[in-house]
């Protein structure tokens, strides 16, 4: 691509990979940055700004735990200051009152909270973290008391997927604005998982279903935002709405990223904040003009009549899956490796759900399987 791309509308800031919780499906990447790596609070003020002056809208604090920074709340109004709309995703644990009491002083928009679990003993064992879900419980009634819109998310996988619907209602129940079910994608960390977490396919079909059927019963009470899963789908997912097209993520270390997993991509060169302004990364770092728009695309996608709905679907997973980045995402069915989803699938979700590994930042406690 030879011309300058339109400006991103989204900025991923995955402002430290530090978590307190041990959520089996992270698809942060496997070797994590550790605290040491991580850039000072001048580095991002200067990539904040840069982003408002390209034309960025949104900005999402991320991490790991975004609250694992003690300049968030610093972060957070300069972002608001250079005229970003700043929407804070966060675990809730870390979230002290005082700290929540600092973050709406400067001007934070939006809260999106993570659930594990529709009760503590599933909650609690599948983010490994003993009174996560009270907190959680906790972290939401601070921000429907403050008036802040509430996005609940959670991640849908063997060891919940019965409880999908459930976890719209308690969305609705925490005073949830929106809420986000995703079915787990399985890259990074979560990959590793994948026996472990896939469910079988009638669970899935069962849950999307159940999930839709709540669409109508809550309308105009909430939206609910679906991400089907992968691995039991007709057609891939828009992934990152299109590879440098809508949003960017920029790593603890500064490195700037297509989408969080895009280091599992042998031969990319990322470059990186610290070292070159923002702009001129989007529009002619290697790593964003590698799959940006169509002329990468080899068939069946270049002739595909989804090209500019799907965009091939996600460039991780053929990687991970066919070793090729740029094949079409074998999760769709025009793929001529479907099969091997559909075996990967069927194998993966045969066992128990219990003995994953647990993604441990640092030393935490072991919480037994609920009986
Ligand atoms: Fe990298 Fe989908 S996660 S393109």
């Amino acid at each position: 691509m030879s011309h300058t791309p339109p400006p991103p509308e989204g900025l991923l800031a995955e402002l430290t990979h530090r978590c307190p919780l041990a959520c089996p499906y992270c698809s942060n990447p496997v070797a994590l940055d550790a605290p040491r790596a991580e850039m000072s609070t001048d580095d991002w003020k200067r990539i904040f700004s840069e982003a408002a002056e390209m034309g960025v809208l949104h900005l999402h604090l991320s991490g790991g735990e975004p609250c694992s920074r003690r300049d968030l709340a610093e972060l957070t109004a300069h972002a608001v200051e250079a005229g970003l709309y700043t929407n804070l995703i966060t675990s809730g644990v870390g979230l002290t009152r005082e700290l929540f009491d600092r973050l709406v002083a400067a001007g934070l928009d939006h809260l999106q909270l993570s659930i594990q679990g529709v009760d503590a003993p599933q909650a609690d064992w599948i983010g490994g973290y003993k009174g996560g879900y009270a907190k959680k419980r906790e972290v939401a009634a601070w921000v429907t008391a403050e008036g802040l819109p509430l996005t609940v998310n959670a991640v849908i996988h063997r060891g919940n997927v019965e409880d999908a619907p459930r976890m719209v209602d308690l969305a609705v129940e925490l005073g949830a604005r929106r809420v986000e079910i995703a079915h787990t994608q399985y890259y990074g960390w979560a990959l590793k998982n994948r026996a472990k977490l896939m469910p079988t396919r009638e669970q899935s079909d069962r849950a999307y279903a159940a999930v839709e059927a709540r669409r109508a019963h809550y309308l105009g009470q909430v939206v609910i935002d679906h991400v089907a899963p992968d691995y039991h789908a007709r057609f891939p997912k828009a992934c990152m709405s299109g590879w440098g097209r809508q949003t960017l993520n920029v790593s603890p270390s500064g490195k700037v990223l297509p989408c969080h997993s895009a280091e599992i991509i042998p031969g990319l060169e990322f470059w990186n904040a610290r070292e070159k302004p923002l702009a001129e990364i989007w529009a002619h770092s290697p790593a964003f003009e590698a799959f940006r728009g169509f002329d990468w695309m080899q068939e069946p996608c270049r002739s595909c009549e989804r090209k500019g709905q799907d965009f091939g679907g996600c460039r991780c997973q053929a990687m991970a899956l066919l070793g090729d980045a740029s094949a079409c995402d074998p999760a769709c069915t025009k793929s001529p490796h479907h099969g091997l989803v559909n075996e990967i699938a069927a194998r993966d979700s045969e066992g128990p759900v219990e003995g994953f590994a647990p993604r441990r930042y640092a030393r935490q406690e072991e919480i037994p399987t609920p009986a």
